[in-house]
């Protein structure tokens, strides 16, 4: 592995080795799968961060869903290519340890051709917002999402409802702005949320972890997942070009 991956994840190791997962392992089962620190990321990762998104402006697909959506995205494909170090930060052994201990289970990478797994959404444009939604999972085991604040110049607000889906527990709502290196994690299907709409003159970029139980896909929904992903998030040629790349790829013997 070279050294830089090494000193990556030895930084996130430092960092959460005084974070200990077990003091917050029950705040998340409490609260539906659910749970906002702030202050977690190196200052120095924070700030790679914030210059690798400024960055990536010219690689941001814009998308427009009436009633529902606008904003920017970067997929994980674009990232793989121009910011190799949010992958290595995706795929930090110390955070992924880190994130298990508090989730309580195995978590997995998502796929190669998800291009969720690791993805920069950006608030550019005044109106700029997502309306109420889920993280559904397509996936047949669970998706967890974490959301890492990356730049934050903006009066948006993460809405959300704990348990909307729990029976016998009175849903209760909160509200957040995650300043840069603050996290959130949830199970992407038990938490009801939304960003409230970017203001004038503001800017809001948001990086998004998604890690899964399960990494397998039935046919079908991962049609619906391609379709939605190509429609509110990254355009036809992030999704379906690298899909088509991967097809005309030599297959590898296993
Ligand atoms: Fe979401």
């Amino acid at each position: 592995m070279p050294a830089a991956s090494d000193s990556l994840d030895a930084k996130i190791a430092a960092r959460v080795a005084s974070l200990d997962p077990a003091q917050f392992a029950s705040t998340f089962a409490r609260q539906g799968a659910f749970l906002y620190l702030d202050d977690v990321l190196p200052r120095d990762v924070t700030a790679q961060l914030a210059d690798l998104a400024r960055t990536l402006m010219p690689a941001v697909n814009r998308n427009y869903l009436p009633g529902h959506k606008q904003g920017g995205s970067v997929s994980r494909h674009a990232i793989d290519k121009l910011a190799p170090l949010i992958s290595e930060l995706y795929r930090s052994r110390a955070l992924v340890r880190w994130l298990q201990a508090i989730v309580g289970e195995t978590l997995l990478l998502s796929p190669e051709d998800d291009p969720h797994a690791y993805a920069l959404y950006y608030y550019t444009r005044p109106g700029d917002h997502i309306g109420w939604h889920y993280d559904t999972s397509y996936y047949d085991g669970r998706r967890y999402t974490l959301l890492l604040g990356v730049i934050d110049d903006s009066s948006c607000r993460l809405d959300y409802e704990l348990h909307t889906r729990t029976a016998g527990i009175t849903p209760e709502a909160g509200s957040i702005q995650y300043a840069p290196g603050a996290i959130v994690l949830f199970d992407g299907d038990k938490l009801r949320h939304r960003i409230t709409p970017l203001g004038p003159n503001e800017m809001r970029v948001s990086l998004t972890f998604e890690y899964v139980t399960n990494a397998h896909m039935r046919p079908w929904r991962r049609f619906i997942s391609n379709m939605k992903d190509a429609v509110a998030y990254f355009g036809f040629r992030q999704v379906f070009g690298k899909l088509a790349a991967r097809s005309r790829a030599p297959r590898k013997a296993i």
